[in-house]
Parts: structure tokens; sequence; C-alpha cells
């Protein structure tokens, strides 16, 4: 089971990262925070989990994507549908209860500087993700996710946190694969791009 995931997620990325290095894709997506590593797990503090695997799968079913569109809509449904199983979104589906993410992480993680860790990101891409809402392509996703009954943040802070577990896993939990390394080389690229621009 675990391989297959891997090899899907695999799929996944490798199709995310080729035609993703002119300087305007760059920009798109660094600004919308690499929307297509959303799905990537390389650091084992942060795992897929049950809920994880059976969103990916209901949304499937759902949205039989052929367009890159259509994948980031099944993406942020998905996280969204994982959010919702873990009980950890706000009524208005743009808040964390950073109670029950603190909960939910003490429920598979054993050391405290681990639970802390994730629970900074996540406090910290909460932000983020409340930050990009104003931004337009932003607004034009939330149009196109509002007809799958479907909202941006959620996705926004699962992007986020895959994001920062990439960059910021410890050595030793970081998945030594040639995606995984690529994908953090990707993001480094974007995270210089980004202070270039700023
Ligand atoms: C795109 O990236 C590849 C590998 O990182 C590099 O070899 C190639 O020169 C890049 N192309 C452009 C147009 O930047
Ligand atoms: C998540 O839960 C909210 C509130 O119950 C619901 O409106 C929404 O459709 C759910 N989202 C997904 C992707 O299942």
């Amino acid at each position: 089971m675990f391989k297959v995931r891997n090899g899907f997620l695999f799929l996944v990325l490798a199709i995310g990262v080729m035609g993703r290095n002119t300087s305007s894709d760059l920009d798109e997506d660094c600004e919308l925070n690499a929307v297509d590593t959303m799905h990537d797990f390389c650091c084992d503090l942060h795992e897929e989990g049950p809920q994880f695997t059976e969103c990916q799968r209901e949304w499937h079913d759902k949205i039989q994507y052929s367009t890159d569109e259509e994948e980031q809509s099944y993406m942020f449904c998905t996280a969204e549908c994982t959010f919702n199983s873990t009980e950890i979104l706000g009524k208005n589906r743009q808040s964390l209860r950073l109670r029950q993410v603190k909960n939910h992480l003490e429920s598979y993680l054993v050391n405290d500087a681990d639970v802390d860790l994730l629970y900074a990101t996540y406090v910290k891409c909460d932000k983020h993700a409340i930050s990009l809402m104003p931004h337009t392509g932003v607004k034009k996703l939330a149009k196109r996710l509002s007809s799958y009954g479907c909202h941006p943040y959620p996705g926004l802070v699962f992007e986020c946190v895959a994001n920062e577990m990439i960059l910021n896993c410890p050595a030793k939990k970081f998945q030594q694969t040639a995606a995984c390394k690529e994908t953090r080389n990707y993001l480094k690229q974007c995270m210089q791009y980004l202070k270039y621009k700023a």
C-alpha cells in the first residue's frame, strides 16, 4: 500500500516539476506557495495518515481530473476533506481549531519536540493562508472550488505545512528520494526568488 501511494505521489510530483522553471512559472507557483507540492510527504513527521488516503480516494471519484485546474481542485478538496475528518477546521472553514491541532499531533507523534515543531508550523501556516486569501489568483481558485463545495483556506494551510516540513524537516527524518530532494531544491529556489522580489 505504501509503495503504491509513493508511486502515485511521485507521478504527481514528476508532472509538477516538468515545465515549472521559467521565471513566470516560478512567479505564479511561488506566490501561491507552489501549489503542486501539496501532496508530497517528504518528512517522516508529516505523515499522510488514513484520513488523507481515504479523502484522496473519495475525491478521486468525485473529480476525475484531466486539466491542471481540475487537478488543483481535486487537491484542495482532498485537503479540506482531510481537515474535516481530523476535526481541526473551524466552522467557517477559514481558521484552525488549534487545541484540536495539538490533540491530533499528539495522537501520532511521540516526541514533544516534534509536536512543537509541527504545531508552530500550523500556527504559521494559518496566518500565511489568511494572508493569501485576498489575492486575485486565490479568489479565482475560490470560485472554481465553490462548484465542488470546497474552500481554498484548508488547501493553502495544507500546502504551506507540506512546504515548511520539506524545508525544515530534521535531517534524519527527511526522505532521501530523488523526488523529495528535487522538491526541496525547487522550494529553496522559490524562497530565494520571493526574497529577491520583495
Ligand atoms: C529548467 O530546469 C532544468 C533542470 O533544473 C534546466 O536544465 C533547464 O536549463 C531549465 N530551463 C530553463 C528554461 O530555465
Ligand atoms: C467540510 O465540512 C464542511 C462543514 O460541515 C462542509 O460544508 C464541506 O463541504 C466539507 N468539505 C469537504 C471537502 O468534504
